[in-house]
């Protein structure tokens, strides 16, 4: 007979215990405890041998000395999406566990519908839980690839069904579309609940590691950002790509945030197109607005996101607030670093800024976190409030600190090569980065500035 047996889960991470608490005592959240009917069948032949438990008891592991051990990279498969290579480190590794978190409507399944059809040379299993075969049909005929695809699609929800539907179908590469809908029948709770979404997980990387079969598997996140569910469901993969971007604006970036495999600091940039996502090689390109002549208030960044260069238009409006209290307004940059780089400017320079509203914008719908756009941002807002257009042929890579001093930042080659690559004139960089650095060795003008005044002698006279 088999045992009914409840416990208490924190829905927020995943901590379990026997009786209720008004506090996890893991995460600390309040009143996020939810009691699930947790059933383990007495019979022990399950859907992928699972249970919870990681123990494997049946096959002992002996000890092995490191370089007799073989492994083979080139095993990795290709897909024809040069950025989703990148961004696992290489392709696809056998018997990897991916998830992929994403907020509803950023294009996580035409992502994972791209990739199933876009490569013929290996067997592909869509299983959605979310829409109908039609509609994956419908989306398919959209993205104009499954003419030539090896792509099965199944519409299943309960593991049981899909692991018989693997068997027979025996694809190389599975999705599973969305992690959220799936249940097992070796738990009593509902779909999308903490357990159910642990269990799933659990029964899902055991076949991928007994099997050698890569899973993506599409994760819902909650509204603050965080993939809903445990974050156990985090430990347990081998890599976590979160697909983040506007939903409003066509750019979309799929950033690696956990890989076992590869850099965690890889992303990809796509555009949102009516025929589906096109990948974008040179970022650059399309972040700079092209113009005929300057305008005030636009200066050009020449930023890192994760590992790679590319150079960003940043936009401020600073105008003469109406009411007593200024606005400021910061879209795709932090609020909180705007305003310490506004007393900056007011308090050591004596700009007359606290009577006047600030707006900054980072063209593309970006979310720029590198502090090595500070002296782009500082270089926009003067340019704004004096009115005085920065040439086009020049960009800023510098932090700025409290005392106005520009601070070196990382990868300052990288950055000088993409701005000569695309044909700036000249860039300004903290002269504490010019140390070893050989300004002969590239074709445009190196402009070291220690101090913000530095910059605006040379700016603005
Ligand atoms: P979808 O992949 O369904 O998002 P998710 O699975 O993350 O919820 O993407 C939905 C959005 O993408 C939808 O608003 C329409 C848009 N879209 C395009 O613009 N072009 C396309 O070719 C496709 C398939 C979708
Ligand atoms: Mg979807």
């Amino acid at each position: 007979m088999a045992k009914t047996k409840s416990a208490y889960f924190c829905q927020n991470c995943g901590y379990e215990s026997p009786k209720w608490m008004g506090q996890c005592p893991s995460c600390k959240q309040w009143n996020s405890f939810v009691e699930e009917v947790v059933e383990k069948s007495s019979s022990k032949v399950p859907e992928w041998r699972s249970t919870t438990t990681t123990g494997n008891a049946k096959r002992a592991n002996k000890a092995a000395i490191i370089h007799e051990i073989v492994y083979q990279d080139e095993s990795r498969i290709l897909t024809p999406d040069q950025e989703f290579n990148r961004v696992l480190g290489g392709g696809i590794v056998p018997g990897s566990l991916v998830l992929i978190g994403g907020e509803p409507g950023i294009g996580k399944s035409t992502l994972m519908l791209q990739l199933a059809l876009s490569i013929p040379q290996v067997k592909t299993l869509y299983i959605s839980g979310e829409e109908s075969e039609q509609q994956i049909k419908m989306r398919a005929e959209r993205l104009s690839q499954s003419s030539k695809a090896n792509c099965y699609i199944l519409t299943e929800t309960s593991t049981q069904n899909i692991f018989k539907q693997i068997e027979t179908v025996q694809p190389n590469v599975i999705v599973i579309d969305s992690i959220q809908t799936l249940h097992s029948s070796q738990i009593e709770s509902a779909p999308g609940s903490v357990s159910q979404v642990r269990e799933c997980t659990a029964e899902l990387l055991r076949f991928a590691k007994e099997t050698s079969t890569p899973v993506f598997i599409v994760g819902h996140i909650t509204k603050d950002g965080s993939i809903a569910g445990p974050k156990v469901l985090e430990h347990m993969v081998d890599t976590v790509l979160q697909f983040e971007g506007d939903r409003h604006h066509v750019y979309r970036i799929l950033r690696a945030v956990k890989n076992r495999f590869g850099s965690a600091s890889e992303l990809g940039i796509y555009e949102m197109q009516g025929s589906g996502l096109r990948e974008v090689s040179n970022p650059s390109e399309i972040m700079i607005s092209q113009r005929d002549e300057p305008v005030s208030g636009v200066s050009i960044a020449a930023m890192l996101e994760g590992m790679r260069p590319m150079m960003i238009e940043v936009q401020a409006l600073v105008s003469n607030s109406a009411f007593g209290t200024a606005q400021r307004s910061s879209t795709g940059y932090d609020t909180k670093r705007l305003n310490m780089l506004l007393a900056v400017l007011e308090k050591r320079f004596g700009f007359r800024l606290s009577a006047q509203d600030v707006f900054l914008n980072i063209a593309g719908g970006l979310r720029v976190e590198d502090p090595a756009i500070d002296l782009a941002v500082i270089v926009a807002i003067i340019s704004s409030q004096q009115d005085i257009p920065i040439q086009s042929n020049l960009t800023f890579a510098g932090e700025v600190g409290l005392s106005g001093e520009i601070r070196a930042v990382n990868r300052i080659e990288q950055r000088i090569q993409e701005a000569e690559k695309l044909g700036f004139d000249g860039i300004f960089i903290s002269k504490f980065n010019t140390k070893g650095l050989d300004a002969k060795k590239y074709n445009i003008a190196i402009r070291p500035v220690a101090k913000l005044e530095d910059i605006f002698s040379a700016l603005f006279g």
